[in-house]
């Protein structure tokens, strides 16, 4: 406990108390508490997830001082800035405080969202990596989301923290979310200690949609392809969960991630026809041929069969001539 990770622990969760107690209880807190409040955070939700403010004037270095915390400490803390006379200064100001935990629901780290648009900087600003935060290996709400999937089966993963806070109201408990930047394999090797689903629920847009593309590119060529099943929830075109969470309310959120959960497959042969037409002839036999070359990809043979059964029958097309283009995309196959 007075190793040094320990007191960087203790000056986090100090930290945490003050500005949640500044968003909470005082005039300097009272813009980020009509934000949070215009996002539809209740109070619950703002106390379980130790939301905080971090205002415009220095606060943190007399407090962190005060408690005993000494100069290097504070210096390894990633909560200050160092001047060119070695003075710090606090990293964070005017922003909304999300505290990242550690899988013990430990603060490490912080990440501090802007209230208003602002071109200058960035949205969110993380805590740089310090010894004991990691950003590979940190998942946003890990801590509870592993206890929730002990009883669901599974986690969800989300792009961002507002998602896995809007759904944890919406009564979602197994969200999570990485630190912006994309999965990690330190990431997945958590996940698979944890659960041997994940159903991968980024934003309805074309980032969104390409990072899900990405994110099954890298599960499928980890260690640990074999231990997860991986499902598909594709959001409405625009909106990201929390964005459907304020505009359709829990309930439908949840039988939204119910009903829409797809397989990778699935979901790629979806993504490769966007934009395309296909009454268009051409258009439709360069689609088919791309989409047999994802068919191809899919080990199960009896999984195979269905979706070029089902690809027949969308477009009419006679099925053993697409089995036999298959069968030909096998054979080209190390
Ligand atoms: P809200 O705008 O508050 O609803 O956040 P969001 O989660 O919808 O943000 P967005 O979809 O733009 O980005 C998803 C995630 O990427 C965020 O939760 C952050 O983790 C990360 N992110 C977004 N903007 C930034 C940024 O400017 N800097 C960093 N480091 N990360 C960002
Ligand atoms: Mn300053
Ligand atoms: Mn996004
Ligand atoms: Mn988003
Ligand atoms: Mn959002």
């Amino acid at each position: 406990p007075d190793s040094q990770q320990g007191r960087l622990i203790k000056l986090h969760e100090t930290t945490m108390r003050l500005y949640h107690h500044i968003l909470m209880n005082t005039p300097a807190g009272e813009s980020a508490r009509r934000y949070l409040q215009k996002r539809g955070l209740t109070q619950e939700l703002i106390d379980q997830f130790n939301l905080g403010y971090a205002p415009k004037e220095e606060v943190l270095k007399a407090v962190l001082e005060k408690e005993g915390h000494d100069y290097q400490l504070l210096r390894r803390s990633g909560l200050f800035t160092e001047d060119r006379s070695g003075s710090l200064h606090d990293r964070f100001h005017d922003r909304v405080m999300f505290p990242l935990k550690d899988g013990q629901g430990r603060p490490v780290a912080f990440s501090g969202r802007l209230l208003q648009k602002n071109t200058d900087a960035p949205k969110y600003l993380n805590s740089p990596e310090t010894p004991i935060f990691n950003k590979r290996r940190l998942i946003f709400n890990f801590d509870l989301a592993r206890k929730a999937a002990r009883e669901n089966g599974k986690l969800l993963l989300f792009e961002g923290y507002m998602d896995v806070i809007s759904a944890y109201g919406a009564g979602v408990h197994n969200g999570i979310a990485s630190m912006g930047t994309s999965l990690t394999d330190e990431q997945l090797a958590m996940i698979v200690k944890t659960t041997n689903q994940l159903n991968i629920c980024y934003d309805g847009d074309a980032p969104g949609q390409n990072a899900i593309e990405r994110a099954l590119k890298l599960i499928e060529a980890s260690a640990v392809a074999s231990q997860l099943k991986i499902r598909v929830v594709q959001l409405p075109t625009g909106q990201d969960p929390d964005e459907y969470i304020q505009q359709n309310g829990g309930a439908k959120f949840r039988d939204y991630l119910k009903n829409t959960e797809e397989t990778p497959t699935a979901f790629r042969l979806r993504y490769l026809r966007q934009g395309l037409n296909l009454s268009n002839q051409a258009e439709l036999l360069s689609y088919l041929n791309a989409a047999i070359g994802v068919i191809a990809k899919v080990g199960d043979p009896v999984a195979r069969d269905l979706y070029v059964q089902e690809l027949a029958r969308e477009f009419q097309v006679n099925p053993q001539n697409l089995q036999q283009q298959l069968t030909t995309q096998l054979q080209k196959q190390p």
